[in-house]
């Protein structure tokens, strides 16, 4: 890690890593859930995507330190692969490894359920997660044109990504 990048981040003590729960999200979770969401995109996802996919065909789990919301991940089963849809760390948590563990779980649950492939998609232009993604593991398989809406009434490209579980 660089000095410049070590510059505004607080190390994780390992008293609150081990303090931190991963519980499955329920309806009684999107107040919280949906107040993240909407500072973290430009587009964010609706209380209503998110409660159509509170089902077994999704995996939707929140991280939880206390009663306060750390973040949350939100994949879809596929035929020996699991498509991550949405990941999300509270802004004031943000840089203190908590994608990382939310994406061992993912990856643990992942294998545990009989998937051998990670997918996801993530705007061109998101930096930060596409740095996350490959300092993880995931490369990059191609690019889907105008995937994302954007501002303006612009399209926004997608990069596809994969990790072999
Ligand atoms: C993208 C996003 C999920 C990343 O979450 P994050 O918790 O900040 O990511 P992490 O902390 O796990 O990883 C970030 C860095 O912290 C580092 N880190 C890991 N453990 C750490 C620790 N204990 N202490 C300090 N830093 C740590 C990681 O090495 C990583 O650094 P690197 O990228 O230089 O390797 C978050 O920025 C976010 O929610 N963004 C808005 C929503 C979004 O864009 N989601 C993705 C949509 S595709």
């Amino acid at each position: 890690m660089s000095a410049a990048m070590s510059a505004d981040r607080q190390p994780t003590s390992e008293a609150i890593r081990n303090a931190v729960t991963l519980r499955t999200m329920t309806p009684e979770n999107l107040d919280a859930v949906m107040a993240i969401e909407q500072t973290a995109y430009s587009h964010p996802w609706s209380r209503g995507n998110f409660q159509d996919s509170l089902n077994p065909l999704f995996e939707a789990q929140c991280l939880w330190l206390g009663d306060e919301l750390m973040g949350y991940f939100l994949a879809m089963h596929g035929f020996k692969e699991m498509h991550l849809l949405n990941i999300t760390v509270a802004p004031a948590r943000r840089g203190q490894g908590w994608a990382h563990m939310m994406l061992d779980a993912l990856s643990l649950i992942s294998r545990q359920q009989g998937a051998q492939w990670l997918w996801l998609e993530v705007r061109q232009s998101n930096a930060r997660a596409l740095q996350v993604y490959e300092r993880y593991g995931f490369a990059r398989i191609s690019v889907r044109k105008d995937y994302y809406p954007a501002d303006r009434q612009q399209r926004e490209h997608a990069v596809v990504m994969s990790l072999k579980l």
